[in-house]
């Protein structure tokens, strides 16, 4: 039977409906209510659809999940990953490394902190010049090759902080097995001057392998087989890394139980730490430890990532949102609603339960978005007078890494209009097409400024919210078996592109589609 309290959120939902946002804005001390700061972020959620019984609702489900009881198994290491029987224990990575954490009664830290030391001796040797390729060069261009979570919290974060960018070192990634990818970077690059970092997890991604391959091949045309300076692994399976070809001494580990998407934290942050430095780089673990603090210990009703959590639980579950736009006012947040993208709908996009039930509800919303003002200019139009309702995280920062300050203020003044525009709407228009409904709900996450441990705190702010829904709707948001048929189904069709041969497991459909590609080549 469908908990007692899905049915009073859906009620209140109903009598929600009829309510304008601007009118509730109104209450005294509405802002005051809903509203408050955690470190350098201020959370503004004053402009949603929510009084004192939904938000009393919205935490009685909270509690009827045991979900304070869910916070502290995950960071006390327990085994929340349920299908893959292991912990979800990113969290660890930037705790303080003097605090022992037991898993299956061994310290966890000890492994963490040498190779962050590790991590630290490659970093220095880099911006020292003292990192040197076959032919007695230092090092000019680090290319970190890898995909999913193995890629886009590095490609992330380097450019989120490209203005604490300590070292001359050049970054580039590459993810796509579109081989131009690849082509294109190499043709840029110096063999003699350049470092690739293969980062896999698995160190089984075809994409990966495949892109590192052609990098090593390229390598040693150029080089010989003297290229042990120019291949690093960051990876939880070193045996497979040696046996690729990478000198033990050049790969960095981690552990098994860093989920992909949750691994920038780990020693798949080395892209980073050569950007800007390790004490930068302490600075972002410091700024997630923080929020997980805050995580861990607020009450929930002042808990920033459960108040996230529940009102994106009330839109999707109670007003049918399907999506929610991520909207950064900060240039170089640009791949945020990528990564977001990843980590949210990789890890809630399911619909069986840890009960292996059906879900009877809607789960994961689809994450999209783009940086401010640029979508205001493309797809804005959609969430002003569109059909769908879409509630939207905006993102904006107090301020700037630029001095230009008044410029920085209108970016801030647009961010705050759209918010205040898609609220109120217009409704003294002349022609119907002109009207703007408004009553679209927004939070505002204000940050101080784009630094490492603003950062730290975001990307922290955004996982355990993905999170807390996941344990609401009573899913595993740590695995990801989904993303498995598509990837044998690609090994297979690969070998019949290549040798023309069909078996009778590949539809009519894609066996025509093969040819046709065939006969489009020819
Ligand atoms: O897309 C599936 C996935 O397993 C992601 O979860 C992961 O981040 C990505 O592939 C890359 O995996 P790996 O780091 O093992 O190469």
């Amino acid at each position: 039977m469908m908990n007692p309290i899905w049915q009073r959120l859906q009620e209140q939902a109903n009598n929600m409906q009829q309510q304008k946002i601007a009118d509730l804005l109104k209450e005294p001390k509405r802002v005051e209510q809903y509203s408050f700061a955690v470190g350098d972020i201020y959370l503004d959620y004053s402009k949603n659809f929510i009084d004192q019984n939904v938000m009393a609702s919205l935490l009685a489900l909270a509690d009827s999940v045991e979900l304070t009881h869910a916070i502290k198994r995950l960071i006390a290491g327990e085994k929340v990953n349920i299908t893959e029987d292991r912990p979800a224990l990113h969290t660890a990575l930037r705790r303080d490394l003097n605090k022992p954490l037991l898993v299956n009664q061994q310290d966890v830290m000890q492994n963490i902190g040498a190779q962050f030391d590790k991590m630290a001796t490659i970093v220095d040797k880099l911006h020292a010049k003292r990192w040197l390729g076959a032919t007695g060069k230092p090092i000019t261009d680090v290319v970190n090759i890898g995909i999913g979570g193995s890629d886009l919290g590095p490609l992330m974060a380097v450019e989120a902080l490209k203005h604490y960018q300590q070292s001359a070192v050049k970054m580039h990634f590459a993810s796509n097995i579109d081989p131009v990818v690849i082509s294109d970077l190499l043709k840029e690059l110096n063999s003699e001057t350049t470092l690739f970092i293969i980062s896999s997890k698995s160190f089984s991604t075809p994409e990966t392998l495949t892109n590192a391959q052609v990098a090593k091949n390229w390598l040693i045309a150029a080089l010989g087989q003297s290229i042990e300076n120019h291949l690093l692994a960051v990876t939880a399976s070193p045996e497979k890394a040696q046996g690729f070809g990478v000198h033990s001494d050049n790969i960095l580990t981690f552990e098994p139980w860093v989920g992909g998407r949750y691994s920038i934290w780990s020693t798949i942050g080395l892209p980073l730490a050569i950007s800007i430095g390790m004490t930068h780089f302490k600075d972002f673990l410091k700024g997630a430890s923080a929020m997980d603090e805050h995580f861990a210990n607020a009450e929930l009703a002042q808990n920033m990532p459960v108040i996230l959590a529940l009102l994106g639980i009330w839109y999707i579950n109670f007003w049918q949102a399907s999506t929610l736009a991520v909207l950064p006012y900060i240039n170089t947040l640009q791949y945020l609603p990528d990564y977001l993208q990843q980590l949210d709908m990789e890890s809630n996009g399911k619909q069986v339960t840890i009960h292996n039930q059906q879900t009877p509800y809607t789960t994961g919303p689809i994450v999209w978005g783009q940086v401010g003002t640029n979508g205001q200019h493309a797809f804005y139009q959609l969430l002003h007078q569109g059909t769908h309702f879409i509630p939207v995280d905006f993102i904006v920062a107090a301020n700037s890494n630029s001095s230009l300050t008044e410029q920085h203020q209108q970016l801030i003044a647009n961010c705050f209009a759209q918010a205040q525009a898609l609220m109120q709407g217009r409704d003294d228009t002349k022609f119907a097409h002109e009207h703007m409904p408004g009553n679209k709900p927004s939070n505002i996450l204000l940050l101080k400024k784009m630094t490492p441990f603003v950062l730290g705190q975001l990307l922290a702010l955004y996982e355990h919210k993905v999170y807390v829904q996941g344990i609401i709707w009573q899913i595993n948001s740590f695995d990801q078996p989904g993303v498995e048929l598509g990837k044998k189904l690609a090994d297979r069709l690969y070998q019949s592109i290549k040798n023309h041969q069909f078996d009778e497991q590949i539809d009519v459909s894609t066996q025509a589609l093969i040819e046709k590609c065939r006969e489009m080549s020819q």
